[in-house]
């Protein structure tokens, strides 16, 4: 059995808005699930409902076996990181941390020795004196983060614990938060917009649209494989290239060009979209599909080529040391493992 299941859970606010929309998520003891979506989608009301700060209008929250859905939040043993960071003013970043462990009456020697270990495992040992008006947003957030990792609780909800740091801060803490997480095996909820984190830190991802999830699974699966067109935009920087055309006799023939592309799998004939990462489009004098490069960016290791036909536009990743002037005329060629094909209609994967 699950240690932590959502059943069909939905959120209607008063005013009318259907926040969440029948979701029913099985987690494992000790996984970190990430709920990955844009502004909106409905990830914090989901983590407020598992906290118990939120009630559902329907359906389930089971912990350890036990329905908890009317339980009060101190009931249920979480802790939490919220969005915004709600630290308390009058006490220092010590006494901040330490919160937690005062409620839970543990013995000051212990206690203190438990924030010391956070805070080195966080970089705060410098700022444990100061209060949260002196700190910096950043640092705030990881007084947040510290506060709700110097317990072991029975899950932890995070909701973007991390929106404040700078890219190379957020790095960093979100190695830092995988390491102690995989040390404690604390169960976890991690709610982020941003699709590097997610693959980053996840066990799983949970890919939420409009109040639900379109999928769940591990991280290279979700990027390999997603479920629907959403996911393919959504998930990967730069994201997926998307082709519009049909399926005639095995093969696909992109609107608008004289051209077709051979399908690995059998699929019946109907209007499309083809998939197909940056990674597995190359630039090759028998490529099937004619273009001309739009523009060319240096990526690090890689180049970026755009490239633009009657077909649509697409970018490619070519090595660094090849160049290629803009207006050329190039030809792609798809690598047939990384095609992938959705139901133009539905946007569903056509597995
Ligand atoms: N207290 C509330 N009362 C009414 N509507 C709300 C309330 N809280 C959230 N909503 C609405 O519910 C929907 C989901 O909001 P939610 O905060 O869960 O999104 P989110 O995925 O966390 O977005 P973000 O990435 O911006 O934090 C939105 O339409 C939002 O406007
Ligand atoms: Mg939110």
């Amino acid at each position: 059995m699950s240690f932590l299941a959502l059943e069909k859970l939905e959120k209607r606010w008063p005013d009318g808005t259907h926040a969440v929309r029948g979701v029913d998520l099985a987690i494992s003891e000790g996984e970190l699930v990430v709920l990955l979506g844009p502004s909106g989608c409905g990830k914090t009301t989901t983590l407020r409902m598992v906290a118990g700060l939120e009630m559902p209008s329907a359906g389930r929250v089971r912990l350890g076996g036990a329905d908890v859905t009317a339980l009060p939040p101190s009931q249920r043993d979480v802790g939490f990181v919220f969005q915004f960071y709600a630290l308390y003013p009058h006490m220092t970043v010590a006494e901040n941390i330490a919160f937690p462990l005062e409620c839970a009456g543990v013995a000051r020697p212990e206690r203190d020795a438990a924030v010391q270990r956070v805070a080195e495992r966080l970089d705060l040992v410098a700022l444990l004196g100061r209060r949260p008006r002196a700190l910096s947003g950043g640092d705030q957030q990881r007084v947040g983060l510290a506060r709700a990792m110097v317990r072991k609780p029975r899950l932890w909800l995070m909701d973007e614990p991390l929106g404040s740091l700078d890219a190379a801060r957020r790095a960093e803490m979100c190695e830092l938060i995988r390491v102690q997480q995989l040390a404690d095996r604390v169960t976890t909820i991690y709610v982020t917009h941003d699709q590097e984190e997610a693959m980053r830190l996840a066990d799983r991802i949970v890919v939420m649209s409009q109040g639900e999830i379109v999928q769940a699974a591990p991280p290279r699966e979700v990027y390999d494989r997603p479920a629907t067109l959403f996911v393919a935009k959504f998930v990967g920087s730069p994201g997926m290239n998307l082709i519009e055309g049909d399926v005639r006799a095995g093969r696909f023939v992109p609107a608008g060009a004289h051209a077709s592309i051979a399908l690995p799998n059998a699929v019946a004939d109907g209007r499309v979209v083809l998939g197909a990462r940056p990674e597995h489009l190359r630039l090759d004098p028998a490529g099937a599909l004619r273009g001309r490069v739009a523009l060319e960016a240096h990526a690090g290791p890689w180049r970026h080529v755009h490239v633009e036909g009657p077909w649509g536009r697409a970018l490619a990743l070519t090595s660094a040391h090849e160049t290629h002037a803009t207006g050329a005329e190039v030809r792609v060629a798809f690598d047939p493992a990384g095609i992938r094909l959705f139901d133009a209609a539905s946007g569903r994967s056509l597995a």
